[in-house]
């Protein structure tokens, strides 16, 4: 949902007019959607500070209500209805967090879409019947600090408080290190990708940006009245964080080794956090290894301290998203049969959806530290099977391997990301990254 009013000359006399797009107020920084705004940059702040100044109003107005319990409506045409939860999800603009968005806004969430194409996300929003009074679009590149940043600072005009926070976006460059992908020369991958700071796009969109936005976020989920306010991160199955599990052991294996490549800085021509030679699906392995990494540190900081609940999650192999978009057009065309037919590890997008919306909003799913993983046909035990809060036990997969594909707790997240010392160092050298 855009703005849908025009700011007049006072914000006391609002009418309602034809959308705004709020995005525009956070894209000062460039990126891949991230246009110079059409009126310009004093238009711009302009509209930032009257956005401001109306969300204050109606933040009196809420304490006002509160203090004298009154039931009192929103101001005319603006638009934020505090008395619902609200969720931010990073990448909703397709695949999961847009299946996630669209179940969360039926269940009456506010679902305010962290994306970096607001055009798109608009549209897929609609094109899935999501109610305009239900979701929000905010522009966020994580590929750029700046932009991030922009992104909370619009958020807070807009709210007071956060109930949950959910980082899905990633990218997934499976070829770009190879010089052909079939034979020299077809498909050639193009070399590593950088973000605006110059850092590898793998690690930087999938991992820091979602780095620097939890921190920063954190502020707003304390404020938040949920009795456990949550964050959930996404994992995958291939980051080998379940030392049984089989889909860590396709090759290449994830391995961020002891962080050598980030405490150079991860900048040309440093590309992997080990150090080592650049590999696109490596790379994004990687980074979902840091994710669950993230996930543990924050449970371990604030946890105890602030009631929020870290989890993170395998959703399934939901083999017909965009995050398959840059693999070559015979794997996007076999891959979901594959896993339909001999993995049987295919969810469908909408299924994987209401997973991850379960991490939000069922109070099954609010253990902290958890990394949930569902069985039946995510896992690879076919139809039917076990919910991730029941998948706990350690028993034969349909590969006749031992103890995969389970819902691990924070003890049992193994692996690459079992090192709590490890985790500690990653935090502290991102610290420094984002400073
Ligand atoms: N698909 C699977 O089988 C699978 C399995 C395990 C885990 N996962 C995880 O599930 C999550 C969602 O993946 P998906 O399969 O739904 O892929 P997807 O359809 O490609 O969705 C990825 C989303 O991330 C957004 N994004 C990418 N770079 C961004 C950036 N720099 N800033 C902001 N947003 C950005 C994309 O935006 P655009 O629309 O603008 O491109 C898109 O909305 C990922 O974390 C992935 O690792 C997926």
């Amino acid at each position: 949902m855009a703005l849908n009013f025009v700011l007049p000359a006072s914000p006391s006399t609002l009418a309602p007019a034809p959308s705004v797009a709020t995005h525009h107020a956070s894209t000062a920084s460039a990126g891949p959607a991230g246009a110079a705004p059409t009126g310009g940059l004093a238009a711009t702040c302009a509209t930032v500070a009257a956005v401001a100044g109306l969300a204050q109003r109606q933040r009196n107005r809420n304490k006002v209500a509160r203090k004298f319990s009154l039931n009192l409506p929103n101001m005319p045409g603006f638009p934020f209805e505090k008395s619902k939860k609200t969720v931010v999800i990073t990448g909703a603009s397709s695949g999961l967090g847009l299946q996630a968005a669209k179940s969360l806004a039926q269940q009456g969430w506010q679902v305010i879409m962290a994306c970096r194409d607001f055009q798109k996300a608009e549209k897929a929003a609609k094109e899935v019947g999501m109610d305009p009074e239900n979701y929000q679009v905010i522009h966020c590149d994580l590929a750029s600090k700046q932009s991030v940043r922009n992104f909370v600072q619009t958020f807070r005009t807009m709210y007071n408080s956060l109930d949950a926070l959910v980082c899905n976006a990633a990218v997934y460059f499976p070829n770009t290190h190879k010089e052909g992908v079939i034979l020299p020369g077809l498909f050639p991958g193009g070399g590593p990708r950088w973000s605006a700071e110059g850092h590898e796009m793998s690690f930087a969109a999938n991992y820091l940006g979602h780095f620097l936005l939890c921190k920063l976020l954190l502020e707003d989920l304390k404020k938040s009245s949920f009795s456990a306010p949550r964050c959930v991160i996404l994992g995958t199955v291939t980051a080998t964080v379940n030392g049984a599990g089989l889909g860590g052991m396709i090759p290449p294996l994830a391995h961020v080794g002891n962080f050598e490549g980030l405490e150079k800085g991860m900048k040309a021509p440093v590309t992997m956090l080990d150090g080592g030679a650049f590999d696109g699906a490596k790379a994004y392995k990687d980074s979902k290894v840091c994710d669950v990494m993230l996930m543990k540190e924050l449970h371990k900081r604030y946890h105890k301290e602030t009631g929020i609940v870290f989890t993170s999650l395998y959703p399934g192999c939901i083999a017909e998203t965009n995050l398959f978009r840059e693999h070559y057009p015979l794997f996007q065309n076999l891959f979901p049969a594959f896993h339909k037919t001999v993995t049987k590890a295919y969810v469908s997008q909408e299924e994987a959806g209401q997973r991850l919306a379960a991490c939000v909003a069922d109070e099954r799913y609010g253990t902290s530290g958890s990394y949930y993983s569902w069985e039946g046909e995510a896992g690879t035990g076919g139809g039917g099977g076990r919910e991730a809060v029941q998948n706990t036990e350690k028993d034969l997969d349909w590969f006749m391997n031992y103890g995969s594909f389970r819902t691990l707790s924070i003890d049992e997240i193994g692996g690459e990301a079992a090192d709590d010392q490890r985790c500690s160092k990653l935090w502290e050298l991102s610290e420094k990254l984002v400073a």
